[in-house]
């Protein structure tokens, strides 16, 4: 998951291959809902890892689910489906047993923190209402922004008893148990705002639907309801069959039971296949996009994106449970959509909208001002940044694509989705420069989706960026240079280790490391079996990370460097490293031979006395015994090699930028490259 402050994307050019997605968001948070009210354990399988269901698992925990994780799969041990209507006498506060025996009960008291997840808030609040004891449920600041009025007002009808902590309508919330229940008339509740608050009920009320049918009716009109048809399914397989009259009415039969299915498989997320849909429609022009997990016999309601996909021009074919996307028109047509039944896929179609032949509308999403963020004014702003005209009306959003498409930093108001569809942006003919600001928010659904994307997107060599740190001997080139990495969130290579393996390998062969061997330590170079990961460094397998660190390890490489042939044969090497969404490179002629089109390069030198000084303490901390003049002595030995040599030999590039850091911190040298950087990509 990139955690950077922003992530840069290079102009994407085209798009193929396989992507196996994570589960759904909806379905997951169902299931953990369901298992956790059921007897027994629940053993689930491929469910979604990410901030929403971590905040679910968390609040199950706390209530007293037990939750294991057991390789791929979450067992979750729930409470056996009987509540306990009233709070129990002074003394017997612990939880009861489960009536199916063997199970934990729900804790009587809890506070949950349910970050920004609807599906978690909502649900679990008809539950513990309906439950009886004290809990206390709160989120981010912005859940505290989304309405749950509507479902406390059809919850307190029952009797339930909540109270709101903050704003009247809103999160957070106290819930008391309740007094009697009134179950015997129609429970009425809204369906216009959010349709998680029928789902809500339709989760929770089996619990009381002991002697009794409940029945729930829907006021005013009832949107997104392929989320219900989620819910019903998912009930269906926890042994509540509800009974449905249109989308008015829905019963709950008397004697309803949570069973748990033992297993359940959850699907893949069929609104994050939509990014991937999306990305066939827009770039699959020589292979298709394959996406794994999710197809043609999905119970959510998003997998009818695909329809929309189709509308403006995708090519795509589907089996159960997978889908094959290919470009067809292009530019894409653009529609007119009522995009009700696909309300969060229908942002990837807005951005779909900036590709095609003429204005698209999306009407009938007014849901959109009540999720993660108002999205409906969120979308026309950055879509506008990006040269597009949008027209934003109360529930609907034009938009003509932009005849001068401009780069843009996008803002994404913590808002997954916004992330998500926006990157997409990057694929723009005009070859600008998309800009994804706090990028970490795609971990509320889908936390590796940049490295998914980037494993199916191309682009010509020349638009992935390259940061070049070339520079002496312990001049600290490695410290700024994967520090810089890490902030941008893109490769780092160390290319004096590459060196400094290379004479290694060679040294432990028994090679002298002279030109009398320099073909076959060049032959030997190439077929170097190199892993980077995690910090560690693997050479045909074994860990030689401290190995290749030590004095003798430095001078070795120095020496193989200086022969020409084994400068070749790591040519390629180095500059297979340059992948999206970038690379920062350090060495001695990044700049000058391996990547001498980087956008950046700088040359970063510091005095001798500075150097020797900086390593003499590297090496002290490590408890390694060496005496300034010597190490200073040997770094101008490593210098005048390299800088005299025949071929390659260290010296700036011509465009380099030069960065003396004798006086500077480590973050002021990075804190400078980073302000260089900034200087060569403006966004509008
Ligand atoms: O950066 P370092 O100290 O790990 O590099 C070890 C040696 O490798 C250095 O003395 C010269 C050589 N080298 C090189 O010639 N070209 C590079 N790009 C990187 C290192």
């Amino acid at each position: 998951m990139f955690t950077t402050a922003f992530l840069d994307l290079a102009p994407l050019e085209e798009a193929g291959g396989t992507v196996v997605l994570p589960g759904s968001k909806s379905i997951s948070n169902r299931v953990l809902l369901l298992a956790a009210l059921s007897g027994g354990t629940t053993v689930v399988h491929d469910l979604l890892d990410s901030d929403d269901t971590r905040v679910m698992l968390d609040a199950l925990r706390a209530l007293g689910c037990s939750v294991v994780h057991r390789e791929a799969a979450v067992e979750i041990t729930g409470i056996g489906g009987r509540p306990h209507p009233n709070p129990p006498p002074e003394g017997e506060g612990a939880p009861s047993p489960s009536p199916a025996g063997g199970g934990p009960g729900w804790g009587r008291s809890a506070r949950l923190f349910l970050g920004n997840a609807g599906t978690a808030m909502r649900p679990l609040t008809a539950a513990l209402a309906l439950m009886g004891g004290e809990f206390e449920m709160s989120g981010v600041a912005r859940m505290h922004e989304r309405p749950i009025g509507d479902l406390v007002d059809a919850l307190r009808r029952l009797g339930c008893r909540i109270d709101y902590l903050g704003n009247e309508g809103y999160p957070p919330l106290k819930i008391h148990p309740a007094t009697a229940l009134q179950l015997d008339a129609p429970i009425p509740v809204r369906g216009d705002v959010s349709s998680q608050f029928l789902t809500a009920l339709l989760m929770a009320l089996p619990l009381v639907a002991t002697t009794q049918d409940v029945v729930i009716e829907v006021v005013g009109d009832l949107i997104s309801k392929p989320y219900i048809e989620i819910t019903l399914n998912m009930l269906q397989r926890f042994g509540i069959a509800v009974k449905r009259d249109g989308w008015q009415r829905f019963t709950i039969p008397a004697g309803s039971r949570y069973r748990s299915p033992g297993e359940i498989h959850i699907e893949a997320d069929a609104s994050s296949a939509s990014y991937f849909v999306a990305l066939g429609a827009l770039a699959a022009t020589t292979d298709p996009l394959r996406i794994e997990g999710v197809g043609a016999g999905s119970i959510q309601g998003d997998i009818r994106f695909v329809d929309a996909a189709r509308q403006m021009g995708a090519t795509v074919t589907s089996g159960a449970n997978w889908l094959e996307v290919t470009r067809g028109a292009w530019p894409l047509r653009a529609i007119d959509l009522d995009c009700n039944h696909i309300p969060d896929a229908a942002m990837t179609l807005a951005v779909m909208a900036l590709f095609a032949d003429g204005p698209s509308t999306l009407r009938n999403i007014a849901s959109w001002r009540v999720k993660e963020t108002d999205r409906l004014a969120a979308m026309a702003t950055e879509l506008r940044k990006l040269g597009a005209q949008v027209e934003e009306g109360a529930d609907f959003l034009r938009v003509t694509p932009p005849t001068n498409w401009r780069a843009a930093s996008i803002h994404t108001y913590d808002d997954h989705r916004m992330a998500m569809c926006f990157a997409l942006a990057a694929f723009n003919p005009a070859g600008v420069r998309v800009r994804i600001e706090d990028p970490r928010c795609v971990g509320k659904t889908f936390p590796d989706y940049f490295e998914t994307l980037f494993s199916v997107s191309r682009t010509s060599t020349p638009h992935v960026p390259v940061i070049c740190v070339d520079g002496p001997t312990a001049s600290g080139k490695g410290t700024l240079a994967s520090e810089v990495a890490r902030r941008l969130g893109y490769h780092y290579l160390d290319s004096g280790a590459l060196y400094r393996i290379a004479g290694l390998a060679a040294t432990r062969a028994g090679l002298a490391l002279d030109v009398a061997h320099e073909h076959t330590i060049a032959r030997m170079a190439e077929a170097l079996d190199i892993v980077f990961t995690e910090g560690r460094v693997l050479l045909h397998g074994q860990d030689v990370t401290e190995a290749i660190r030590t004095e003798e390890a430095g001078m070795n490489a120095s020496r193989v460097s200086a022969l020409p042939a084994v400068r070749s044969a790591l040519v390629a090497l180095q500059q297979g490293f340059r992948r999206l969404p970038g690379l920062v490179a350090d060495g001695r002629d990044m700049g000058t031979v391996i990547f001498p089109d980087a956008p950046l390069k700088v040359y970063l030198t510091a005095s001798a006395a500075q150097r020797a000084e900086r390593r003499h303490k590297q090496l002290i901390s490590k408890g390694i015994s060496a005496t300034l003049p010597g190490l200073r002595a040997d770094l101008e030995a490593r210098d005048a090699r390299d800088s005299n040599r025949a071929v390659a030999p260290l010296k700036p590039a011509g465009d380099a930028l030069l960065l003396d850091n004798s006086g500077q911190t480590v973050e002021e040298s990075v804190a400078q490259v980073l302000r260089w950087w900034e200087e060569k990509r403006s966004f509008s």
